[in-house]
């Protein structure tokens, strides 16, 4: 006969285990806030942003792009990259001191820099081929409707999470006058529930050039919030 008694004791070290494991990985799992910085042209510098010390922070220089600037129209240079940022604020030496400065910071440059529509086709294309070698993706849910709600931006978290299965999917939101969910119309509500569904890996915001004249105050919320809450 079999013993309800065992499978209740069963069943109790079984999530107990996974409640143990669960927490291990949350544990590890680092807070992830990345902002992009140098588009606008605007001097500057990495010591300008607010860095919380509970997050792992990166820097992505934008953008390092493969066309001539001094053509018209431009023209492809075929992997020949050149830096669009301002190269005196931002030189590798910039990079060493804010580095040394905050052990959780890392800069990351990012190729091209495009969001339309037709260019989803050939990332999927990219994450069908190279996904596995891939950790975390950026996608511009800015790119959206400026009306987005709070759970129609949950709505097209979950379809990016499904279209980039098996990527770590950042949320985001843009400090111009770009489209999507922003702090003060839900963006952070969303974040909660997101995260309460386990998939929520990080932030990212476009772009600090942006934030600026904010004061950087969204940075400090995404952080503080990340920090807090995931
Ligand atoms: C073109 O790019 C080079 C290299 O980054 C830069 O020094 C130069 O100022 C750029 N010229 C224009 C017109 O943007
Ligand atoms: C930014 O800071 C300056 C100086 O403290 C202040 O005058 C300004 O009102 C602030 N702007 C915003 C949007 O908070």
């Amino acid at each position: 006969m079999s013993s309800p008694i065992i499978s209740f004791f069963n069943l109790v070290t079984f999530q107990l285990l996974l409640g143990g494991i669960t927490s291990v990985l949350a544990a590890t799992e680092p807070k992830l806030f990345r902002e992009y910085i140098g588009a606008g042209g605007k001097s500057l510098t990495f010591s300008d942003l607010p860095i919380n010390p509970s997050v792992e922070f990166h820097f992505i220089l934008s953008f390092a792009i493969d066309y001539t600037n001094s053509t018209s129209p431009p023209n492809p240079t075929n992997g020949d990259f050149k830096p669009y940022w301002d190269t005196q604020n931002f030189s590798p030496s910039h990079v060493s001191s804010i580095k040394s400065l905050f052990p959780n910071v890392k800069v990351a440059l990012s190729l091209g820099g495009d969001d339309d529509e037709p260019v989803q086709s050939h990332y999927l294309a990219l994450w069908r081929k190279y996904g596995h070698f891939i950790d975390y993706v950026n996608f511009q849910f800015y790119a959206y409707s400026s009306r987005t709600t709070t759970p129609e931006f949950m709505g097209h978290f979950e379809r990016q999470v499904k279209n980039y299965r098996g990527g770590k999917m950042l949320a985001s939101f843009g400090t111009d006058d770009s489209g999507g969910l922003k702090p003060e119309h839900g963006f952070f509500e969303a974040c909660t529930e997101i995260s309460r569904h386990r998939e929520l890996h990080g932030i990212f915001i476009w772009s600090a050039d942006d934030s600026n004249k904010f004061n950087f105050s969204y940075e400090i919320q995404s952080q503080t919030f990340l920090a807090t809450t995931i």
